[in-house]
């Protein structure tokens, strides 16, 4: 497998090393590219990524990304949004469950698992807008070829392990969420996957009362990243979660948390959600028994108490990384 490893700015240089060197333990025929993209690249040369970079990119088969600092300046393209384009990564998938010994800040301490499986590459963040004097317009855009893929892998995500799905939409306001909300039922029937639906302000609430509820919820771009976040602060934390992106050809694995400019240089950051990104990797390529493995290594971590400030512990990135990577 060709991996291309982007640790980008902050922290990212700090947990995608740490991450990389437990996977160095595991042996596994892996070619590896590092690219320096991002807001450092940018400050230097004023781009954070070229078309050169998403050539490499291309010629390898999947992505382990870090985190990106957003300059201040209008003229900047997301070059998190770009790579998702370029390689049509369509899918992005965030598993949420907690992790043991990690308190939970929710009001329920019922045990929950889901998945959000959002599509990541039109919905408002199409990218299509206008700024006037008066006035400014997002262009929503939802096709049927978007909807019908995401929620085709959603499908394919809970037949996989037997879940209910959940669509999250906003139909009662929103012609263009009827539009997709209808297409999800459409491929969940033809699937024979039992689904439910769910206005995303109401799941907003319910996810935070009753997140065992739900197991895979499927929804557009710019709500399933919100309920995202909602969800990370289940689970305890953004350095813990891990995520997906994931198209035909191409995936990209990321921790969920950004550069956190306010820890950044002090070796203190959470590495588990890029370890846990790893994982994720791992089984995209059908490395189960490895995945398995790393999965087990980072709970017995968690359970000695050996972690990162963010959890309370007084590990460094680094420590927590080696702890990991002895039980490997
Ligand atoms: P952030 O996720 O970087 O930080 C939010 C808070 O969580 C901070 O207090 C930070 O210290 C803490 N935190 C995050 N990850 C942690 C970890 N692994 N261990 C311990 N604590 C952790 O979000 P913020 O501050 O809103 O954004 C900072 C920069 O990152 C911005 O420039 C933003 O645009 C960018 N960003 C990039 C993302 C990406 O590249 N995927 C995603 C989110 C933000
Ligand atoms: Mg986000």
């Amino acid at each position: 497998m060709k991996l291309a490893v982007i640790p980008g700015d902050g922290i990212g240089k700090e947990v995608i090393p740490a991450a990389m060197s437990v996977l160095d333990r595991f042996n596994l025929d892996i070619e590896k590219t590092y690219l320096e993209v991002g807001y450092g690249r940018w400050e230097r040369t004023g781009l954070a990524i070229t078309d050169d970079d998403i050539n490499t990119i291309k010629e390898c088969d999947c992505v382990l990304f870090g985190a990106i600092t957003t300059p201040n300046d209008p003229n900047y393209r997301s070059v998190l949004v770009r790579l998702r384009r370029e390689l049509d990564l369509y899918a992005n998938i965030r598993p949420f469950a907690p992790l043991p010994n990690v308190t939970l800040p929710c009001y329920n301490n019922k045990h929950f698992d889901f998945i959000i499986v959002r599509e990541n590459t039109e919905g408002m963040y199409s990218g299509i807008e206008e700024i006037h004097a008066d006035t400014a317009y997002t262009t929503r855009v939802i096709t049927r070829k978007g909807s019908e893929r995401i929620a085709g892998r959603a499908c394919r995500i809970a037949a996989a392990q037997s879940s209910r799905l959940t669509i999250v939409h906003k139909a009662n306001v929103m012609k263009s969420c009827s539009f997709f909300r209808d297409i999800c039922i459409e491929v969940a029937k033809k699937n024979n996957i039992s689904y439910s639906e769910m206005l995303v302000d109401a799941m907003a609430y319910d996810l935070v009362l009753h997140p065992e509820r739900y197991e895979v919820i499927v929804t557009t771009n710019l709500f399933g990243d919100i309920l995202s976040d909602l969800s990370a602060a289940l689970v305890g934390g953004l350095g813990l979660c891990p995520s997906a992106n994931i198209g035909e050809r191409y995936a990209l694995f990321e921790p969920v948390h950004g550069s956190a400019p306010d820890i950044a240089g002090k070796g203190i950051a959470n590495p588990v959600a890029a370890i846990l990104s790893v994982k994720m990797m791992l089984e995209w390529a059908g490395w189960n028994k490895e995945a398995r493995s790393l999965r087990n290594a980072v709970d017995e971590v968690l359970k000695s108490g050996k972690t990162t400030p963010d959890l309370g512990g007084s590990c460094t990135t680094k420590e927590v990384a080696r702890a990991v990577e002895t039980l490997i």
